[in-house]
């Protein structure tokens, strides 16, 4: 009996879950759903059987089509702050059994928004996000990637509203009476559409959405899914046009796409992420189209997770570099081949600067600066940073480095086909690079990129010409030197982001009012342009922006953009008036966003006030 993932009660002498049937019948009126998951596990088993749960109610166990025989005894643990509540159920040789419950209305994985919550302002709408350890308040489960599941859905929901998931569409029907369970709810006026996931996958990556659904078609095997709005469905179909040419471009780098469909779904304002790789339906922000080579950037990087994270899982968050470290690697070749060298550069630039940022930020909790780190005892939503993408990255590419490329990407393809449909540890990829790259830890100190904290000194900051122009323009700004028209005559919002991130900490108020008057940075419609704007103006005292800086806040619930606002009212100036406003903002914004969004803020407050 030991656990085998910080994150989860799972436990070792456990049989894995093969199969979870599952029926939810999705109740808007009270922001819940009423559920059976039908398991099935790999071995017969008599003893204690745990399972994670967050918030659910749990009614009853039963062996499936028994249920009026004798139930199965179970308990539920009180709620642990990170990991939820243990479901314990005592098994008498049992493959397979019945759980019947229902989800709460504040299920931490589960966004719930009123008509005028989105774009159209008609429909009601609820999505899920399970990464990293939210799958566990929709369905009862071993919610650890160390688990690979299928699974089967029937959502029930009411007929004017369209479901999609992360899983192959199999019939949009009336209710039957043979549905398990749904005969027990209300029938009028619902539909029930049926799923099917028969690839093994982590928990973390189920994910469906509901609302008043519409798509066009951009590719072969790509449809974009988003409100039913005409403007909303055509920028979006635009904006991801080229996605066809980048699934081909990962399929020479990486080998087959093993998923049959890529399609994409546009969430309403308030995703919590930029993107989220849900198998064969990615999940974005809005905040992405808007027509420049960005929205393409995230969806090169929830694509590269078709084959790093989603066919080669990490076994538990301990080794989620292995999930990001790889896909920022991977996600900047396919960005390389389809838009050009200058602009992965650029990328990793921007990368750098961010890597720099955060293991400054965590300067006094190393532990998080390492690639591989213990999170016993630690959210994993409270420890996202940078350092699983950048420094992840820079190990790879500092291994490209010292092989060349053609070898590197032969061992990347050979990586890919070895461990695919498999979850495993930094311990297995070094074991595989070493017996496939002889000498390579005589050449590499692999230990002390893995295990070490900070950023070794063999990591390397990019150095192409259009970089550096820009970073140095930045640091030029300290003597009052803006960038010229002429110089910023071809700039993207990506180099306008880098040339913000890299100015000088003490710019004074003045100088920001200058800068913007000039270029106008506080109104992009580029929100990664707008927030590093805002963030430098609230840092140095500010305050003429402090109703775009409401107006974001209350737009949006992309958390790239909630964390440094939020910091750098109740942080970055240290002033009063400003922790109040924050506050504020924070009590009339909070229901806009998504429960892992609200726990961000929530927690950044607790830490500075
Ligand atoms: N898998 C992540 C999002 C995530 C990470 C969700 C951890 C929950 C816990 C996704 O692939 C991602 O990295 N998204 C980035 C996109 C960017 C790197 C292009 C984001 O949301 O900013
Ligand atoms: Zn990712």
């Amino acid at each position: 009996m030991a656990p085998i993932d910080p994150h989860s009660f799972t436990d070792s002498s456990d049989p894995p879950t093969s199969h979870i049937a599952l029926t939810l019948y999705l109740d808007f009126p009270s922001s819940t759903i009423n559920a059976t998951a039908l398991f099935t596990l790999h071995t017969p088993h008599t003893g204690p059987f745990s399972l994670d749960t967050r918030g659910l109610t749990i009614h009853s166990v039963h062996t499936p089509q028994t249920q009026t025989q004798a139930p199965i005894p179970f308990t539920l643990s009180p709620p642990h702050p990170i990991s939820g509540s243990h479901l314990t159920l005592t098994l008498s040789n049992h493959t397979s059994f019945l759980i019947t419950y229902t989800t709460s209305p504040s299920s931490s994985a589960l966004q719930w928004l009123l008509p005028p919550q989105t774009f159209a302002k008609s429909h009601p709408f609820v999505y899920t996000q399970c990464q990293a350890i939210h799958a566990r308040s929709v369905f009862p489960c071993q919610d650890t990637p160390a688990v690979r599941i299928r699974y089967s859905a029937l959502l029930n929901i009411p007929s004017h509203l369209s479901a999609v998931m992360a899983a192959r569409h199999v019939d949009r029907r009336p209710p039957r009476n043979d549905d398990v369970a749904t005969a027990l709810w209300c029938s009028q006026g619902r539909v029930v559409e049926e799923f099917l996931m028969d690839q093994p996958v982590p928990p973390y990556l189920f994910a469906f959405a509901v609302g008043g659904l519409g798509n066009r078609e951009v590719g072969p095997r790509t449809r974009v899914y988003a409100e039913d709005v005409p403007e909303v469905l055509d920028s979006a179909a635009a904006e991801f046009a080229g996605t066809e040419e980048m699934i081909r471009e990962g399929e020479r780098l990486f080998g087959p796409y093993e998923w049959e469909r890529f399609d994409l779904l546009v969430l309403p304002p308030s995703f919590p992420y930029g993107g989220m790789e849900n198998p064969r339906m990615v999940f974005l922000t809005p905040t992405v189209v808007k027509g420049d080579a960005t929205g393409a950037q995230v969806v090169a990087h929830e694509l590269a997770h078709s084959w790093t994270g989603n066919l080669i899982t990490n076994k538990t968050n301990e080794h989620f570099w292995l999930n990001e470290g790889f896909t920022t690697y991977a996600e900047r070749r396919i960005v390389e081949a389809v838009q050009g060298e200058q602009r992965a550069t650029l990328n990793i630039g921007i990368g750098w600067r961010g890597l720099n940022e955060d293991v400054e930020r965590f300067k006094d909790n190393l532990e998080f600066t390492k690639l591989k780190n213990n999170q016993e005892g630690i959210d994993p939503d409270d420890v996202y940073s940078q350092v699983p993408y950048e420094k992840g990255f820079q190990f790879l590419w500092r291994i490209e480095r010292q092989v060349g490329r053609p070898a590197f990407d032969e061992f990347l393809k050979k990586y890919i086909d070895t461990f695919k449909f498999k979850s495993i540890d930094t311990e297995t990829f070094i074991d595989f690079l070493k017996a496939n790259i002889p000498d390579i830890e005589n050449q590499i100190d692999l230990v002390l990129w893995t295990e070490g904290t900070g950023i070794p000194p063999d990591a390397y900051e990019p150095d192409s010409s259009s970089y550096k122009m820009i970073v140095s323009l930045a640091n030029e700004f300290i003597n009052g030197r803006m960038p010229r028209e002429d110089e910023v005559a071809d700039w993207q919002g990506q180099e306008w982001e880098l040339y913000l991130d890299n100015l000088p900490k003490s710019i004074e108020a003045s100088q920001i009012i200058a800068l913007d008057s000039r270029y106008k940075l506080s109104e992009s419609k580029d929100y990664e342009v707008k927030v590093s704007f805002l963030q430098r103006a609230i840092s140095c005292g500010c305050k003429d922006y402090y109703n775009e800086v409401e107006k974001t806040l209350k737009g949006v619930g992309r958390m790239k953009y909630l964390r440094p606002l939020y910091t750098a009212l109740v942080k970055g100036s240290g002033k009063e008036d400003d922790k109040v406003f924050a506050k504020r903002l924070f009590s009339e914004a909070r229901e806009c966003y998504h429960p892992i969004a609200q726990g961000v803020v929530e927690a950044i407050f607790a830490k500075h006030l």
